[in-house]
């Protein structure tokens, strides 16, 4: 499938259908995660995947309470996939961030999320990625070292209803960028 027609085709999925997503799918995507440039080529990024019922509705049950629990309804999805990032994954890239005064991180686990749901979108497979759920408690669930950050869970399974062109809320394109100068 063209990269235009996947970009267009992947939106949001919140309701999903009970057939099993094989584990070859979830390699294809963990294959095309793995491909995602890092900062230093650190590669921090670990995804757990949690498609073992009884386990991740415990995970859902821990990570989506107290004000997340708008969120719990994602413990319906076939899979959850908890995004881990290491912060200081190689000596340079530790070097790079005190440096520069930010971590890198954060963006390269965004970049290897991304590519995963994009593949998962040209199999067929329904995403979204989920921001709102207690980091602290899926580190504690998860027993992550000290140094990981669970910043991301992705949704995954076959969506209820097919993935078809839907129409997107966005800015409008003049509005996101300015040529030679901020605005
Ligand atoms: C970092 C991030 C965190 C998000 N967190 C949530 C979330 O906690 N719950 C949810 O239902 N959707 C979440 N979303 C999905 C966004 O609401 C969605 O991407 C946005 O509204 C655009 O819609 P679309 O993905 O259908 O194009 C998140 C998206 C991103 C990128």
């Amino acid at each position: 499938m063209e990269l235009d027609k996947v970009i267009k085709l992947r939106h949001s999925v919140r309701q999903f259908s009970n057939k099993e997503v094989k584990m070859k799918d979830i390699l294809a995507c963990l294959g095309a995660a793995r491909l995602a440039p890092s900062a230093c080529n650190s590669q921090p990024t670990h995804f757990v995947i949690l498609n073992d019922k009884e386990i991740k509705e415990d995970f859902a049950n821990t990570v989506f309470s107290g004000r997340f629990l708008p969120c719990r309804f994602f413990k319906n999805a076939p899979v959850l996939v908890a995004v881990c990032v290491k912060q200081n994954a190689n000596l340079t890239v530790k070097a790079g961030q005190k440096i520069a005064g930010r971590p890198f991180y954060i963006t390269d686990h965004a970049i290897a999320t991304e590519h995963f749901v994009l593949k998962a979108t040209e199999l067929g497979l329904g995403t979204c990625w989920v921001g709102w759920f207690s980091s602290q408690k899926a580190q504690e669930f998860l027993k992550t070292p000290k140094d990981v950050e669970v910043h991301t869970v992705i949704a995954l399974g076959y969506p209820k209803e097919k993935l078809k062109p839907t129409k997107h809320t966005r800015k409008d394109i003049k509005e996101i960028y300015s040529l030679n100068a901020y605005k």
